[in-house]
């Protein structure tokens, strides 16, 4: 049901990653050798007891309690340490910026244009790979956390502040990104999509974003909200444009070259493209969509879109034609 994205932190497509996993494996390296001397000197101490009760106290408390797990805990911060600069280093001047904001339980991603104007999108995140990006954080409800295992470290995402995360990918491919901070019911559905591409894709991909959506329709029988009741004789797509108008999906949803302009819920231009819906709960197909639209609150239990029981199949059919046509 899910995409096989990858989402494990060892498993790395970025340099922050990499320090990170670098760092799991030297810890993971520290305990054991911590490990290996105090059950070694435990068991000692079980068989010369008898023999040498004080000196086995002695270094049972010297060996295994404070000698060497401070030098090797000691080691150890130091090299954690060592990376922090870099990881906490902004990116450079140029590098793309793009902010997003948790939403319980979706994800709202902002891009600009060259001209500096906003692209809005949601819960699917391209960048440019072998090329820093600086991601700006925040919450419109809740503390989230914003985390791409794979990419890099998590960061906290909190109303009313703006938290700063720089990302370097090191590798093309479609990664899984998770909200790692517990924010209510779906919490654990709260995922994302990153889609590392090379330069011109990703430019290319921006540029389309950036564009209304010239939305399939059949002229005839005419468009827009005035035309609220579905048109036997109109197109599968222009139909469910309609239904979207008029059942109130235009309320919480924005989709630029329409009039809905809702902004409570995902932006769904260029819908069709999109890898995932639901925030990464499930893959983009049209059968999915259905069932998405059938039983929303089964899919993803706590979600704030309510359940349209009043749409029929017909409808629902319309629906899926028409958002899968917003390429
Ligand atoms: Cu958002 Cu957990």
């Amino acid at each position: 049901m899910n995409g096989s994205a990858s989402q494990s932190a060892l498993d790395t497509a970025g340099k922050g990653a990499e320090k990170i996993s670098e760092l799991f494996y030297w810890m993971a390296g520290g305990a054991s050798v911590i490990w290996i001397v105090v059950i070694g000197l435990v068991i000692y101490a079980i068989y010369s007891r008898r023999e040498h009760p004080l000196r086995m106290t002695r270094w049972l408390v010297i060996g295994g309690g404070a000698v060497v797990p401070v030098i090797v805990l000691t080691l150890l911060l130091s090299y954690g340490l060592a990376l922090l600069p870099d990881l906490q280093r902004p990116a450079p001047a140029g590098s793309p910026v793009i902010e997003v904001v948790g939403v319980r339980w979706w994800w709202r991603v902002i891009y600009r244009d060259a001209a500096g104007d906003r692209i809005e999108t949601a819960n699917e995140i391209y960048l440019p790979v072998d090329q820093p990006v600086e991601f700006q954080l925040t919450s419109e409800d809740v503390i989230h956390s914003f985390w791409i295992p794979t990419l890099g470290g998590k960061v906290d995402m909190m109303p009313g502040r703006t938290t700063r995360l720089k990302l370097h990918p090191t590798q093309e491919g479609v990664f899984s990104g998770v909200c790692a901070e517990y924010c209510g019911t779906a919490h654990s559905q709260m995922r994302f999509r990153v889609v590392v591409t090379d330069q011109a894709s990703f430019e290319e991909w921006l540029v389309k974003q950036g564009n209304d959506l010239a939305v399939p329709r059949d002229r005839s029988g005419g468009s827009g909200p005035e035309r609220l009741l579905p048109d036997a004789t109109s197109a599968p797509t222009a139909q469910g444009e309609q239904v979207f108008l008029s059942r109130g999906c235009s309320a919480c949803h924005a989709i630029r070259g329409t009039s809905a302009d809702g902004s409570v819920g995902p932006d769904l231009t260029h819908f069709g493209s999109r890898l995932s819906i639901a925030a990464g709960v499930l893959d983009n197909t049209p059968e999915n969509l259905a069932l998405w639209l059938e039983d929303t609150h089964g899919v993803k239990p706590g979600v704030e879109m309510p359940e349209f029981e009043a749409l029929c199949d017909t409808e629902i059919d319309f629906l899926v034609q028409f958002l899968g046509s917003l390429q």
